[in-house]
């Protein structure tokens, strides 16, 4: 008996590079060995290799070459495969997989013959058995060197350059040497988001982290906390990060009302100047939010204006005042500019932070809630998915299944 996980992952040809990864994907023994129980044919190469070594496995009635006179049994024992797969970094960036070295032996061939002839073949069962096991050694490489090169046209669908939106896309372009063990396989992405059709790089770099040995699931996706500053980076350089906040997105319950009857309280000449009219603010970003991962928890830390302004019936917006706001674990307001003399912006604070709680983050959540591409490859459906916030980084777990790439071929 034998697995196909007896398969060694060797030797590769490192890179060059010397970028650190924003994400890393990291497949492991169960994804390597992903539908080898099943009865459908896979997609992924490293399952055909394994169902190559099932059909040269087991007894064989697929193996009744002597028609009509007898039949024979042939049981393989103790087969294994070395092989070194080489994983290099074609010129897309894109996993390419090559294999630089294999071995087979096959331990023991026994062959038995029944009827016919059978006892005239059973006198010679040594010679014969020796010959099938040199004959199966000979042909498992070259199976094994194909099987391993029908993955690089699946490896050609990975991702490299994913569209998130109208702003952004993302680039997953390999940048470290793949980490290959016997149980696993790593890969260092890029994951840096780039404003579309700009490739401007942010003051920033991606800083080493480590994946945890878990290895429950098929597949882990970490993402690092450069993936997403590179996201905040880049919204805030498209100028995404604004929003404006306007009466009716103020929930009806809300004591507040998003006009001058309100604000004049606190600030008298806005009564005065400015009797019964509604008011919208902008609240902006002044530079790209900073978020950091701790385990269990999404940090963001953001720093920006808020722009009141009263609406005139004909439309036409008079600017209020303009507010700074510093936002990490509590928020910090002070005055930018007024245009309505001085005030106390501690008096203003209950209303804010009602904005921020009841209208802002509920909208940056459906923004979040719409998610983004991650790392793909062909028609990659993911099932049992988890998400763990770590130290500098998200850790997704998942296990994957693959919609026919080839359409509906079975083997
Ligand atoms: C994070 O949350 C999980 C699940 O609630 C818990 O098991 C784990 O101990 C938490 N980790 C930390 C560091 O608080
Ligand atoms: C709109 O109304 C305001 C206030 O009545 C006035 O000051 C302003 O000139 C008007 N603008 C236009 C374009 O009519």
């Amino acid at each position: 008996m034998f697995l196909c996980c007896w398969l060694v992952l060797g030797a590769l040809i490192p890179l060059t590079l010397s970028t650190d990864p924003g994400v890393k994907v990291k497949l492991t023994a169960k994804g390597l060995e992903y539908g080898t129980d099943s009865t459908d044919e896979g997609h992924l190469g490293i399952q055909n290799l394994c169902q190559i070594f099932r059909g040269i496995r087991g007894k064989g009635p697929f193996l009744r070459i002597i028609k009509n006179s007898g039949s024979f049994d042939l049981s393989v024992s103790d087969l294994t495969v070395g092989t070194s797969i080489a994983v290099e970094s074609d010129e897309t960036g894109r996993p390419a997989v090559n294999t630089v070295d294999c071995a087979a032996t096959v331990g023991s061939a026994n062959i038995k013959f029944h009827g016919g002839a059978s006892w005239l073949y059973n006198l010679f069962r040594k010679f014969i058995d020796k010959a099938i096991r040199r004959a199966l050694e000979r042909q498992i490489c070259p199976l094994v060197t194909n099987a391993i090169s029908d993955l690089n046209p699946q490896l050609k669908t990975l991702n490299v350059l994913a569209k998130v939106d109208k702003h952004a896309e993302i680039e997953y372009s390999m940048v470290s040497s793949p980490a290959v063990t016997a149980s696993s396989l790593e890969l260092g992405l890029k994951g840096e988001f780039y404003n579309i059709g700009k490739k401007q790089e942010p003051p920033f770099s991606a800083a080493a982290f480590n994946l945890p040995p878990q290895a429950d699931s098929m597949l882990y996706i970490g993402l690092s906390a450069f993936t997403a500053n590179s996201a905040a980076f880049v919204y805030s350089a498209a100028g995404a990060l604004s929003l404006y906040v306007t009466d009716d997105m103020v929930p009806p319950a809300s004591p507040f009302r998003l006009n001058t009857n309100t604000f004049g309280v606190f600030i008298p000449q806005i009564a005065q100047r400015f009797l019964g009219l509604t008011m919208k603010l902008l609240v902006k970003t002044v530079k790209p939010p900073v978020v950091t991962f701790e385990p269990n928890n999404t940090m963001v830390k953001a720093s920006g204006t808020v722009t009141a302004y009263a609406i005139h019936p004909n439309s036409t917006l008079s600017p209020l005042f303009v507010l700074n706001l510093v936002a990490a674990s509590a928020m910090d307001l002070t005055v930018g500019t007024s245009y309505v003399g001085e005030f106390q912006v501690g008096l203003l604070n209950s209303i804010f932070r009602m904005v921020l709680r009841a209208v802002v983050i509920p909208v940056l959540n459906v923004q979040l809630a719409k998610g983004y591409p991650l790392p793909a490859i062909g028609k990659m459906q993911l099932v049992n998915t988890q998400l763990q916030v770590l130290k500098d980084y998200m850790l997704i777990g998942t296990d994957v299944q693959f919609n026919s790439i080839h359409g509906a071929s079975r083997g």
